[in-house]
């Protein structure tokens, strides 16, 4: 069955809308573990305008599953990355007046110094992930820059029309093949939904989802543990 890690970045997004201090990310890690969750995902984004340092210490400290923290290549959070030693570490694309990540890495275009951050945190003992486009050179060129893994950017499918979804869902199967045949193990994630997010983990070689905006809007209503549960059932539904 694949697997969800839930991304608690915008329990932090609330907190930082008010400068309070709550509500505070860290709980939230293990609630959404002991709802079924098999990892947490937080990005720690160069502005800081949700996650902070503080939550990625503590988060660490009480996850005992999988902590992915994504992040940017960058000399600053590859220090973090190295001395905070999550599990593993998605690498993104980020920009500052973005209102959330909008594309994959362009690893292509990028080898050299992506193969750089890769072995810094590889040598450390982190497993890297590279967010990139379901598309095949993407793919071929993550191989290349010795990531272990890919996370396939699944925003297209997400927000296409009635009438493109089956062909976004075809790259991302086709994606998907090509990255686990060339000994890549495959991720999903951005945008999914409890409506949309069965045909993508039905996709034999997705072996992990990373959701949340979804999950923590629902939570305001029913809970979080409720609403990591309600994904899990979503993920599975025929
Ligand atoms: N994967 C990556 C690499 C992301 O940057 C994000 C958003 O932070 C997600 C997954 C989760 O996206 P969403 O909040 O739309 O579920």
């Amino acid at each position: 069955m694949t697997r969800l890690h839930v991304n608690i970045d915008h329990v932090a997004t609330v907190r930082q809308a008010r400068g309070t201090s709550y509500p505070d990310p860290v709980p939230a890690a293990p609630i959404c573990e002991m709802a079924g969750a098999a990892g947490i995902t937080i990005h720690l984004r160069e502005d800081r305008r949700h996650i902070i340092d503080r939550d990625v210490e503590l988060i660490r400290q009480v996850v005992t599953t999988v902590l992915n923290l994504e992040m940017a290549a960058t000399e600053e959070m590859l220090q973090i990355a190295c001395r905070v030693r999550p599990d593993m570490c998605t690498l993104v694309p980020e920009k500052r007046e973005e209102r959330t990540t909008e594309g994959g890495m362009a690893v292509s275009a990028h080898q050299a110094e992506i193969a750089a951050a890769v072995k810094t945190l590889v040598d450390a003992g982190i497993c890297v992930s590279l967010f990139i486009d379901p598309d095949l050179r993407e793919v071929e060129a993550a191989k290349a820059v010795g990531a272990q893994m890919v996370e396939l950017h699944t925003g297209d499918y997400a927000e296409a029309p009635a009438s493109q979804v089956a062909a976004e869902l075809a790259r991302l199967t086709t994606a998907a093949q090509h990255a686990a045949k060339i000994g890549l193990r495959v991720a999903a994630g951005h945008g999914l939904h409890y409506h949309n997010v069965a045909p993508v983990s039905r996709i034999p070689e997705v072996e992990e989802l990373n959701i949340g905006h979804a999950i923590i809007a629902r939570a305001i209503f029913v809970g979080l543990d409720a609403a990591v549960r309600q994904m899990l059932e979503a993920m599975d539904r025929p």
